[in-house]
């Protein structure tokens, strides 16, 4: 038999969700007749926007029939998708090359995916708590991890530590699981961190659609230099509810370079790109056309509208929190709410008592790191009725 990779023992027994919707199916079992309400996993509820389901229709309909059907298609993405996501990222000032964007399916993947791209020897930096994706590829590939503390003390918003040298470092801001978000001044101190040691950041902005408030950035790039050390990760899953659809795109600059040990220069665009080629062969050219949908002002407003209708979510639940007064972020540029366990207890034990007594079901923090064992996360992305009712059942367990 091969040597099979033994980083895979250091890992957790399972995904963080999967442990989550085994320990749900396991009540619904024991309890089929319990009403239970999925504020859990970030699942979007609401159906796709018509102009996306047009733009799906009509793509469909292209690949029936012999003069306009498609097979393989660009590893890199069609240019259509590719010239829209560089028009969105014009609305906050940005300017990207389309050689730059790379589609993909997923933010997911391509934050796990990229790490091809770095020596097994780099350092990474990872705050705590955070998106369980990071720790575990990672891991599988046995890099030496160096976590981050975010705390309620720094409002979950870690900053760098100077004495701390990193060579890859993850940064999620709009952040899953915390909601926080870094302000222009905090993430221009990241940019300069990362450049004073030749790291790379590995931004993931995956929830950027969420930020309400206009001075907080929604790309990297707002940041003079990022363009020379980060690159960025999104996705339209909660943007325009592709969780289901699959569709994202990643940033690599090409300004980003390095030299081999032997002096040669690499260029981490051509890389990513070379690795794509290989690997992948793009995204269905229907969802692109879907996606490309979403950039449309029509889809753009519809996209909005959904946004809304999580965020009054967010409001139900954080005013719920704040009505107990119970310590927590998130819920403003996030559809996420991230607060203190009541009772004094660790997150897992909040989770089964929450499932339990109330039939809700949320993402313990522990999941996200060890600075999660006594925080929460539940999501605003079920539907308003549902988040109501959840909320009613919450304030009983509390009275
Ligand atoms: C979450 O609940 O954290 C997200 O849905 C996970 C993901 O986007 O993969």
């Amino acid at each position: 038999m091969a040597d099979f990779n033994e980083k895979f023992l250091d890992l957790k027994e399972s995904y963080l969700f999967s442990e989550v919707a085994k320990r749900v199916s396991a009540f619904q079992q024991r309890e089929p007749e319990r009403s239970v309400i999925r504020l859990g996993i970030g699942d979007v509820t609401l159906p796709l926007g018509k102009t996306v389901v047009q733009a799906l229709h009509s793509a469909a309909d292209e690949m029936g029939r012999a003069e306009s059907f498609r097979g393989y298609g660009p590893e890199q993405g069609y240019d259509f998708l590719r010239e829209a996501i560089a028009g969105h990222y014009q609305s906050f000032g940005v300017k990207l090359d389309t050689n730059e964007i790379f589609v993909s399916d997923g933010a997911k993947s391509d934050t796990g995916n990229i790490t091809d791209l770095f020596s097994k020897d780099n350092t990474v930096l990872i705050p705590d708590p955070v998106y369980p994706v990071y720790v575990d590829t990672n891991t599988m590939n046995g890099r030496k991890i160096v976590y981050i503390n975010g705390t309620a003390e720094n409002d979950f918003l870690p900053m760098p530590d100077r004495s701390v040298h990193a060579d890859i470092i993850y940064i999620c801001s709009p952040n899953n699981p915390t909601g926080a978000c870094y302000n222009r001044a905090q993430l221009r101190e990241w940019v300069n961190y990362a450049l004073e040691n030749d790291a790379v950041i590995l931004f993931d902005s995956a929830y950027e659609c969420f930020i309400s408030d206009s001075d907080l950035p929604h790309s990297i790039y707002e940041i003079e230099g990022a363009e020379r050390c980060a690159v960025e990760f999104c996705s339209l899953s909660k943007t325009a509810g592709f969780t289901g659809t699959r569709c994202g795109y990643t940033v690599v600059p090409k300004a980003i370079t390095s030299k081999s040990a032997n002096g040669m220069e690499m260029s981490l665009n051509k890389m990513w790109n070379r690795r794509q080629c290989t690997k992948f062969n793009g995204v269905p050219y229907i969802v692109q056309r879907a996606a490309a949908a979403v950039f449309s002002e029509e889809g753009m407003s519809e996209a909005r509208a959904m946004i809304a209708h999580y965020m009054e979510n967010a409001k139900v639940i954080s005013d719920t929190m704040t009505e107990f007064g119970i310590r927590y972020t998130g819920g403003i540029n996030s559809p996420y709410i991230w607060f203190e366990c009541p009772f004094g207890m660790d997150s897992w034990q909040f989770f089964d008592f929450l499932l339990e007594k109330a039939g809700v079901v949320g993402t313990p923090g522990a999941g996200f790191g060890q600075n999660g064992n006594n925080w929460f996360r539940l999501t605003a992305f079920n539907n308003k009725e549902n988040t109501v009712e959840a909320m009613r059942r919450f304030k009983e367990l509390m009275k």
